[in-house]
């Protein structure tokens, strides 16, 4: 049974569903308007195709993954495809999450990220938000702080991430058309990814 992470992964779709226009506006000012749509199309789909009564959290994270793979589509699709995909791998038969197992987990995200996106920090992408986030869990938990108190780091900073995006111009995917004049503009793939971050801190601290 895996009630938990399939309540949270729920919550993580609520909340990108309810966001869509908002993160479809973001990706009008500096893509092609569709990132809300998509990742709402993906999350739908995810809700209906997971179950609590999927065996653990990888099984409930790997279906996740296969999910969005196949029906976010644009550049997002195989990159959230890709994360969930390798936290998966990382929580395969796990029933419960320590701070070890969550940094574990958003690592093997992340590398799967850049392995799929080529991107480093600094290009006005999902990762200004993740990396940064990464960072700052790794910091708080080593200190001995718990899973929630790193999580409420690593959303302070996935949030400063965002509003890093603003000041630099995208040099990968879509937006790195555009040039400089993407400067100004916040990453919508940034705030899809804070977003999931926030959600999962809320449920954690229930
Ligand atoms: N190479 C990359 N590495 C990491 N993130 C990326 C990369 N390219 C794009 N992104 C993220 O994807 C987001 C855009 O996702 P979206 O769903 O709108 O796909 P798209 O750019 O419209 O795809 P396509 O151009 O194939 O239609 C960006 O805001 C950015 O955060
Ligand atoms: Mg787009």
């Amino acid at each position: 049974m895996s009630t938990r992470i399939y309540d949270c992964l729920k919550c993580i779709g609520e909340k990108i569903i309810e966001n869509k226009d908002f993160l479809t506006d973001l990706d009008r000012e500096i893509g092609d308007a569709d990132h809300g749509v998509n990742m709402a199309r993906g999350f739908t789909a995810v809700i209906e195709k997971t179950s609590p009564d999927d065996p653990d959290i990888g099984a409930v994270l790997k279906k996740t993954g296969m999910t969005l793979l196949s029906t976010v589509g644009g550049a997002s699709g195989p990159l959230y495809g890709t994360a969930y995909m390798e936290a998966a791998k990382v929580l395969a038969g796990k029933d419960t999450l320590s701070a070890e197992d969550f940094k574990a987990a958003l690592e093997a995200a992340i590398a799967g990220i850049q392995k799929r996106g080529k991107a480093e920090k600094g290009e006005k992408t999902m990762l200004d938000s993740l990396i940064p986030a990464l960072d700052a869990y790794s910091a708080k938990i080593a200190e001995g702080g718990s899973l929630v108190d790193g999580l409420e780091k690593a959303c302070e900073a996935a949030e400063e991430g965002i509003e890093f995006t603003k000041t630099i111009a995208a040099t990968k995917g879509r937006a790195s058309y555009l040039g400089d004049r993407s400067i100004g503009h916040q990453d919508p793939g940034a705030t899809s990814a804070t977003m999931t971050l926030e959600v999962i801190r809320d449920f954690l601290k229930g």
